[in-house]
């Protein structure tokens, strides 16, 4: 089982909407998820808790709340599920959450707004993803879809030596539409450029992470 800890000390980065987007993808790939929230606001766990088993297109998924104390266990009783790929949720602004995450993952993806307030607050995080000594990189979300402004932030974050991964999470109206309905893009609109895009940042961590489902 690969594990994948998804942190940023600011809140509404897209955390939990990345998080619930590759499990649910990674299921339609046929790697089979689990999901860790550590986030006491459960957006992450109420998201899974408004979609049944028995649903063929956005089946319920393994889906645990636990706190930073008793993650160990919780990532044990994921893997005894036989799960493939662990996405951990966790809490903005908390570094001792934040920190166990990434010491446990295998990968910690930072999603980063391409906002000056984003940006500021990205070197707390990638220093925490720094100091747990697993590979990190941040995925820039909700970046306009005109404009350049991705790629501008792109050189500001690797100016800081922080990586960046190539895929790009653009603002989609389509990832707020699906998770109302407590579904993930491509369930809801799998034509979407907001499916393609999770569709490309899954591959992308399934290459470097060596997955195989
Ligand atoms: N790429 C995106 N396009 C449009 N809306 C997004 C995108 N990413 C996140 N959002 C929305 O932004 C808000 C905050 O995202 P969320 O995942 O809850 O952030 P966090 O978990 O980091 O606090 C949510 O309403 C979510 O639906
Ligand atoms: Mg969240």
């Amino acid at each position: 089982m690969k594990t994948v800890a998804i942190i940023a000390q600011k809140g509404g980065s897209g955390k939990s909407t990345i998080a619930v987007h590759l499990a649910a993808y990674a299921k339609s790939r046929k790697v089979r998820p689990a999901l860790i929230d550590l986030d006491p606001q459960a957006s992450t766990f109420d998201w899974n808790e408004g979609r049944t088993e028995t649903d063929p297109v956005s089946p319920k998924l393994f889906c645990l709340r636990a706190r930073e104390n008793d993650l160990p266990k919780a990532i044990q009783q994921a893997k005894a599920t036989g799960a493939q790929l662990l996405i951990i949720d966790t809490a903005p602004h908390s570094n001792r959450d934040a920190a166990t995450a990434a010491k446990l993952a295998d990968f910690v993806l930072i999603p980063c707004r391409p906002a000056r307030f984003d940006l500021k607050a990205l070197i707390s995080t990638a220093e925490i993803a720094r100091l747990s000594s697993t590979a990190s990189a941040v995925v820039i979300n909700q970046a306009p879809p005109v404009g350049g402004k991705a790629e501008r932030a792109r050189e500001v974050i690797q100016g800081q030596g922080i990586n960046v991964l190539p895929p790009v999470l653009h603002r989609r109206t389509a990832f707020e539409d699906a998770l109302t309905g407590c579904r993930a893009v491509h369930e809801y609109d799998p034509e979407s450029k907001a499916a393609q895009e999770i569709a490309a940042l899954f591959d992308c961590l399934r290459r470097g992470l060596k997955l195989t489902g």
